[in-house]
């Protein structure tokens, strides 16, 4: 075989392997074979040492001619193979954008953190500030300091939940913080105070052993029961909705005289008298009262001089009421698809 059909025939070798590769790392086997040390050009390269001036030209020629001819074969097969090589990664990673999405769920505020905030807010707006106290209290603070003496039934086992093997209990209302409150400044005093309270009560569907209140206490020269019906009356407009009224209707708390239940009207049928209202049209939210004098006087405030009132309230009832929840487990269970109503 002369050398001219070698090289004819090594080129259309590697023309053939070529057209063949289906992938660009084949097409990389084909280069070597076709060009690398070991392919058949090379070999016929390495005879050139042997020729004279005139063939060694000649065939030197052939060679890079072939090699050109290889080269630009591949070049062109590569652009091909790259670009489906291309398109198919492309259709394999790609996105459907017409999938429907994933719904990302993201935390919010429990509905009982949103409406101790609104009610605080309210209260901070008049010039309330916040307040805070312990959980665990001591009997004096709980009950003596709020003029409850040692025989009364709201202290028997039945209600009070006591620490063991100490004179402490869990605090059955947010009452106490009134009295750190006092103690820890001079009148006048403006404080609003959120917190959990404890009682030895059922866990159903109106009663919880653990639940939270906001208690209130202001104390200044001259205020009147009706600043605190002014008070509770914007309180109720602000949470409740602006037609909102209050009533206020004899009651009775060791630590306020004169002491009150206060109503507020009816969220489901606005007075008229329903189900839900037992037909009166109100419905009860707090224990309010004029701080009694025995409890400025255990402070130190001086009752001739200062005078206050206080309340307090059931933030789940506020709630219940507020957001037309019937179950005050409801707040507790954490089911997702109560929670997510309040989103
Ligand atoms: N501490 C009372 C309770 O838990 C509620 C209450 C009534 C608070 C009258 C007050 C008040 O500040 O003046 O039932």
């Amino acid at each position: 075989m002369s050398e001219r059909e070698a090289i004819d025939q090594a080129v259309a070798d590697a023309v053939g392997g070529i057209d063949a590769a289906g992938s660009t790392r084949e097409l990389n086997d084909v280069r070597v074979r076709a060009l690398g040390r070991k392919a058949p050009m090379s070999q016929l390269k390495s005879r050139m040492g042997g020729l004279d001036e005139t063939e060694r030209r000649e065939l030197g020629r052939m060679l890079n001619e072939a090699r050109e001819r290889i080269e630009a074969a591949i070049a062109e097969r590569e652009a091909v193979l790259a670009a489906t090589e291309e398109a198919e990664a492309l259709a394999r990673d790609g996105v459907d954008v017409t999938l429907p999405g994933r719904r990302v769920s993201s935390g919010h505020p429990h509905p009982l953190a949103l409406i101790e905030q609104r009610i605080i807010d309210v209260f901070v707006g008049m010039g309330y500030r916040v307040a805070e106290g312990p959980e665990v209290e001591t009997d004096w603070y709980n009950f003596q300091a709020l003029n409850i003496p040692p025989d009364h039934p709201a202290r028997s086992m039945q209600d009070t939940m006591y620490v063991a093997g100490t004179d402490l209990l869990l605090r059955t209302h947010t009452s106490p913080v009134q009295v750190h409150s006092m103690q820890a400044q001079d009148p006048p005093i403006y404080v609003v105070v959120p917190g959990r309270v404890y009682r030895r009560d059922p866990f159903d569907a109106s009663h919880s052993p653990c639940f939270q209140q906001i208690e209130g206490l202001a104390v200044d020269r001259g205020i009147t029961l009706a600043d605190l019906k002014g008070t509770l009356a914007a309180f109720a407009r602000e949470v409740f909705g602006p037609k909102q009224q209050v009533r206020l209707r004899p009651s009775y708390f060791q630590f306020t005289e004169p002491s009150a239940e206060v109503d507020v009207l009816c969220i489901t049928c606005e007075g008229a008298g329903c189900s839900a209202c037992g037909r009166s049209g109100w419905i009860e939210i707090m224990g309010a009262g004029m701080v009694h004098p025995n409890v400025l006087r255990t402070v130190g405030y001086d009752p001739e001089q200062w005078t206050g009132f206080a309340f307090g309230m059931g933030i789940e009832r506020v709630a219940m009421r507020a957001l037309g929840v019937p179950d005050i487990r409801w707040f507790y269970e954490n089911d997702q698809r109560f929670l997510a109503a309040f989103a």
